[in-house]
């Protein structure tokens, strides 16, 4: 529940990138040995993949709030089954991270967000190129290959997902993996630098070609994950929004240029420091047309809490997603508020009101969710958000830090699938 119209100001500390750590952690299966990560997530979707992993034989000890080791020596399954794999997109570099390691994975058909279409072909196609065979019977995934061999992926489309995945099969591949049009994510470039202390030999990543030279054995390794880059957009669009005055800090100010440069666009000012970002509005926010892209372009994971924010923009402003089919559902959620937004196919045209209302709302995915808490923090009244387990799968202590900004938020009822188990600190085992 949020009572809305209060000012954000204050400090906010950002978490690890969720997206990189839903690679690091099953990419721990390719060293036989200890791996110590630092600055995990304490999200919902994090402690999924933690299942699984242990689910597959590894030993996971968690060591502080956002630090974990991780054993796969002695790893004794390569089935990740559906009822685990549903539960999120990330479970499919299970996939290559197994494939990598032991030349077999069985994987269910990954969930996540639902965006429209979300196909996998671009995936098999690189595990093909490695020389895997895989096949996909009663929506499980088989894949299987007695010798991974290095190979030419070219794909036809720039995918995160892909990438990362047949990063994961070619580094323990004999001979050199060449991926072309790949994707240029930060976090693609943190998985390569876990890859390359575990003693692979990765690059490239952050350009379009990576260039994998496969290793015959990997090593265990301590890492510390970058910043979320989302999370750290999504907080200063919430800071934008209603007026206020945040300095977001732990970030790398360079993942945000893409962010920031909209805010400005939008009348904001964003002041950039080593390791932090001060965003400081002035009033009602201005208009700005918006088009998603693969990295360095806007993040099409950013697109809702931006809709939230120009939503009471002055002017009209236009969103075009060029990434996926259906990423407006959560317009009919701000239309409930007194939006006024048009969607036409892949675009919406967002007429500035002055004010939106407090209602009831629905978090319709993770990005979703997050825009209906900003919309919440902005509007005139209450406003109650249902399904918020989907918030927390990408969100650290969101209700914390909000609080800490001055919101007026608050959880008036937990969810029968629990989000917030707790998994034990080493200490406290
Ligand atoms: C990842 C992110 C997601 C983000 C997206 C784009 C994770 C866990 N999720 O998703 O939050 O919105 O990147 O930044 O990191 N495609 C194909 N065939 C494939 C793979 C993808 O056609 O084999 C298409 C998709 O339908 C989509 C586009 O390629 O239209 C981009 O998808 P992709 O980059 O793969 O997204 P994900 O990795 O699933």
């Amino acid at each position: 529940m949020i009572h809305g119209g209060k000012r954000l100001v204050g400090n906010v500390d950002i978490s690890g990138a969720k997206n990189a750590a839903l690679a690091i952690i099953p990419a721990t299966l390719l060293a036989k040995g200890l791996c110590r990560v630092e600055n995990i997530p304490d999200i919902r979707d994090v402690r999924l993949m933690m299942d699984i992993i242990r689910h597959l034989g590894a030993s996971v000890r968690r060591l502080n709030t956002n630090t974990y080791e991780i054993d796969t020596t002695s790893i004794t399954s390569h089935t990740v089954p559906d009822a685990m794999a549903r539960k999120m997109r990330a479970s499919y570099y299970f996939i290559g991270a197994l494939l990598g390691r032991s030349g077999r994975a069985e994987v269910a058909m990954p969930g996540g967000c639902n965006f429209g279409v979300r196909p996998i072909d671009q995936h098999i196609k690189g595990f093909e190129a490695l020389g895997a065979r895989v096949k996909t019977e009663n929506a499980v995934i088989t894949a299987s290959s007695r010798e991974l061999l290095g190979g030419s992926v070219y794909f036809d489309l720039v995918s995160v997902g892909a990438t990362i995945n047949v990063m994961l099969a070619a580094v323990r591949a004999k001979g050199m993996t060449i991926i072309e049009n790949a994707a240029k994510e930060p976090h693609i470039v943190d998985l390569a630098n876990f890859l390359n202390l575990m003693g692979a030999d990765v690059r490239g990543a952050g350009t379009d070609v990576i260039k994998i030279r496969g290793v015959e054995s990997m090593h265990g390794c301590d890492y510390s994950i970058i910043p979320d880059q989302i999370e750290a957009g999504t907080y200063m669009v919430a800071a934008a929004a209603t007026g206020g005055d945040v300095w977001v800090r732990n970030v790398i100010p360079k993942h945000l240029d893409s962010i920031s440069a909209k805010l400005v666009e939008s009348g904001i000012d964003v002041e950039e420091y080593d390791d932090s970002v001060h965003v400081i509005a002035h009033g009602r926010p201005l208009k700005c047309n918006i088009k998603t892209m693969p990295h360095p372009g806007f993040p099409t994971d950013m697109q809702p809490q931006f809709a939230a924010m120009l939503a009471i923009a002055e002017g009209t402003s236009i969103i075009s997603e060029g990434i996926w089919d259906n990423r407006f559902r959560y317009v009919e959620q701000l239309l409930r508020m007194g939006a006024s937004i048009q969607v036409e196919g892949k675009a919406a045209i967002i007429e500035g009101v002055p004010f939106l209302k407090g209602a009831p709302v629905r978090a319709d995915d993770l990005r979703a969710g997050a825009a209906m808490v900003i919309a919440g923090l902005v509007a005139r009244g209450t406003t109650t958000i249902e399904d918020i387990h989907l918030i927390e799968r990408g969100y650290e202590n969101i209700l914390g830090k909000l609080t800490a900004l001055g919101a007026d938020i608050s959880r008036i009822q937990d969810e029968d699938d629990d989000p917030n188990r707790v998994i034990p600190m080493v200490s406290s085992l």
